[in-house]
């Protein structure tokens, strides 16, 4: 990601940057892309609800996510209200083939823990990557406006993934993290690889 910070690189750890013909054929699709897009923000909202049923019994990350909730969909609002501005309108959900390849790569029965350090890295990965995608459309997009606009994103996805990666080191060996972590970054750099690059989609 040779455009990014030093500091948002180191946080983010990504492997792979996007592909810079990406954010001109985003540009050119802003319904396609604004309709992924409040998708995006309704699944993480959605996501952290089912992580807060799931783990009741775990007092910090209940508290943690929920202010989360509220906030996720409260970026679904702004995102429909652009839409909505621009007299776009909110399309229907697509298939979405980043988020079902990784989901592929979690670990699937055997240990719970296993299990949940698996649903909190999953989640981080998706902030990473989408705090580096409204990264490039901030800084991409001829549209100065719409480069603010994807700024604050940015900026409030980065501070979600560092809190699924604290939750999961608060929860477990950190040694254990970063090791699970390193193999969901590889994972992920062979994914962006094989992955077409669309304008209509925010992954
Ligand atoms: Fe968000
Ligand atoms: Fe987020």
């Amino acid at each position: 990601m040779e455009n990014l910070s030093e500091d948002i690189r180191n946080i983010l750890g990504l492997q792979l940057p996007s592909d810079p013909r990406w954010v001109n054929l985003a540009e050119l699709q802003l319904e396609e892309i604004l309709t992924d897009h409040a998708y995006c923000e309704q699944k993480a909202a959605t996501t952290c609800i089912t992580l807060i049923q799931r783990y009741s019994d775990k007092e910090k990350l209940v508290n943690e996510l929920s202010p989360i909730v509220t906030e996720e969909w409260g970026h679904f609002r702004l995102v429909l209200a652009e839409l909505h501005k621009r007299n776009l309108q909110l399309g229907k959900q697509r298939k979405d083939v980043y988020v079902n390849k990784l989901l592929e790569f979690q670990k699937k029965g055997g240990n719970p823990e296993e299990r949940f350090l698996d649903h909190l890295l999953t989640m981080a990965l998706i902030e990473a990557r989408s705090c580096e995608r409204f990264k490039r459309l901030s800084e991409g997009l001829d549209d100065k406006y719409m480069r603010n606009f994807y700024r604050k994103f940015m900026e409030s996805e980065a501070g979600h993934y560092t809190l699924f990666i604290n939750l999961a080191e608060h929860y477990m060996d950190k040694i254990i993290v970063r090791r699970r972590w390193a193999e969901w970054l590889k994972y992920e750099k062979e994914l962006m690889k094989e992955m077409e690059v669309r304008g209509d989609r925010i992954h």
